[in-house]
């Protein structure tokens, strides 16, 4: 079943300023993520766990909010350039990873290969040329599944929410509809594309899958991505990737929300809202 969702622009400039005059007056801007959930008065876990290829992968987790309970876990994976502090910067009431730690979820924060925190591999330097040898590829195949099996078995649960902001939800399509034995350890999969990446992460899925545009690689991956089983909440900036008339997505129908500033938060409580109700 597939579930039907709206649209909705989650700009990256509603989390608000960058470095440069930022980094005098906000102190969070030389923390770690771990120092972060700490910052804001939650726990906080750390975990590194290695793929089957040899990266190792800083997982951070939030496991239950400020009152003390803990559910269901939610793996909540980047975009393209971020990482897992995104989803911490800025005040609780407007953090995913808070409201939704506070909704009582067990909140896990991802880092693909590559990024600030995932920086280390069995075998290679990262100075090396191979290290940086990868693709969005290899971070669906080795570094979805070993993030979701590690926090299964950690939790001792058959099932979790995946969150997959920009490239986060590129992976997502690409590996849940390549494996069906990890999409079967997803419940519900909430994509947020937010427009700026938007052209981005739609090359590699709905390029390689109908091919109707030239490709630039020599020989792009085939993703199916329609024969994906995992249930999907998608928000997008962009009306065209929601509803593709001509693109083969029959099960996706397209509300189309005009939202204000508080839009992040909305989107935040009607994910809530959506958790609560496919426990
Ligand atoms: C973040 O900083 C804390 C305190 O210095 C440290 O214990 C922790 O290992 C750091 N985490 C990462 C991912 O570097
Ligand atoms: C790293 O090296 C060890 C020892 O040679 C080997 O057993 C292991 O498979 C290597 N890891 C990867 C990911 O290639």
């Amino acid at each position: 079943m597939w579930l039907l969702l709206g649209a909705l622009c989650l700009a990256r400039g509603l989390r608000g300023g960058g470095a440069g005059v930022e980094a005098f007056r906000n102190p969070e801007t030389f923390m770690n993520i771990s120092q972060k959930i700490v910052f804001h008065g939650y726990p906080s876990e750390l975990y590194e766990v290695m793929t089957e290829d040899g990266y190792f992968l800083t997982v951070n987790r939030i496991p239950h909010g400020r009152r003390d309970r803990s559910g269901i876990p939610v793996l909540i994976v980047h975009g393209f350039c971020q990482d897992g502090g995104d989803w911490v910067d800025n005040f609780p009431d407007s953090s995913l990873a808070f409201i939704l730690a506070d909704a009582g979820y067990d909140v896990w924060l991802g880092n693909n290969r590559g990024n600030s925190w995932s920086r280390r591999h069995q075998n290679l330097s990262v100075d090396s040329v191979e290290f940086w040898d990868f693709s969005f590829h290899e971070m669906a195949m080795y570094d979805l599944p070993a993030m979701v099996g590690f926090i299964l078995m950690q939790t001792e649960q058959e099932k979790l929410f995946y969150v997959g902001h920009a490239q986060g939800n590129t992976l997502g399509f690409i590996a849940f509809s390549s494996l069906p034995h990890l999409a079967k350890k997803i419940k519900l999969f909430f994509a947020l594309a937010p427009v700026s990446t938007l052209r981005y992460a739609r090359g590699p899925v709905l390029r390689t899958g109908w091919g109707h545009s030239p490709s630039i690689r020599p020989t792009p991956p085939f993703y199916k991505i329609e024969d994906m089983k995992v249930p999907v909440a998608l928000w997008s900036g962009g009306r065209d990737w929601v509803s593709p008339p001509e693109e083969h997505f029959p099960e996706w129908n397209h509300f189309d929300y005009h939202w204000g500033l508080n839009a992040p938060q909305r989107l935040y409580m009607q994910m809530v809202t959506l958790m609560n109700e496919n426990p």
